[in-house]
């Protein structure tokens, strides 16, 4: 017998069920005056891909309340590909925490490594616009 209680069940198979993977090119209007991705531009992307993974956990209205300590550990030179990556990294009661990665990839070999990675997190909001539980068991 599983020592699993069944809330945390439930939310490790919604984790796994929102992981969220969005591929984009980093073309001309994109791109700022040193030719690399504008990071305004990522972080856009970065809230989108986090939005879509915490939607993808709750199915329920969601707004932005915080992003925190995004890292530009390495700028991303236009004509490349790469992949937001999205999980989900914290539940509260009404709010969830996404951790985004964006990685970067040669559009003429396989390597492919991190460059920017950061935090978003979500409320779930009822139809009066006020925080609601993102689960039901909450
Ligand atoms: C989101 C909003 C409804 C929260 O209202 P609030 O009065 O702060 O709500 P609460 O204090 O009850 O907090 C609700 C949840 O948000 C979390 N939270 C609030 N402010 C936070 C912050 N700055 N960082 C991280 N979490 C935060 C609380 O910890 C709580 O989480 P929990 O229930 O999981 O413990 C309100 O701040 C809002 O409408 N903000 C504008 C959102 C918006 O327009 N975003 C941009 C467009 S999507």
């Amino acid at each position: 017998m599983s020592n699993t209680a069944p809330s945390e069940a439930l939310i490790a198979k919604r984790t796994a069920h929102a992981v969220t993977r969005v591929t984009k090119t980093v073309f001309p209007g994109r791109t700022n005056h040193h030719n690399t991705l504008f990071g305004g531009e990522a972080l856009a992307w970065m809230d989108e891909a986090a939005f879509i993974a915490a939607t993808r956990f709750c199915r329920k209205p969601l707004v932005t309340v915080c992003s925190d300590r995004v890292d530009f550990k390495e700028s991303i030179p236009a004509g490349t590909i790469i992949e937001l990556v999205a999980r989900i990294e914290q539940v509260g009661r009404t709010s969830i925490k996404v951790h985004v990665d964006i990685f970067v990839e040669n559009m003429y070999n396989d390597d492919q490594h991190k460059a920017i990675s950061g935090n978003f997190t979500f409320v779930a909001l009822d139809a009066d616009r006020k925080p609601t539980p993102v689960l039901a068991d909450f």
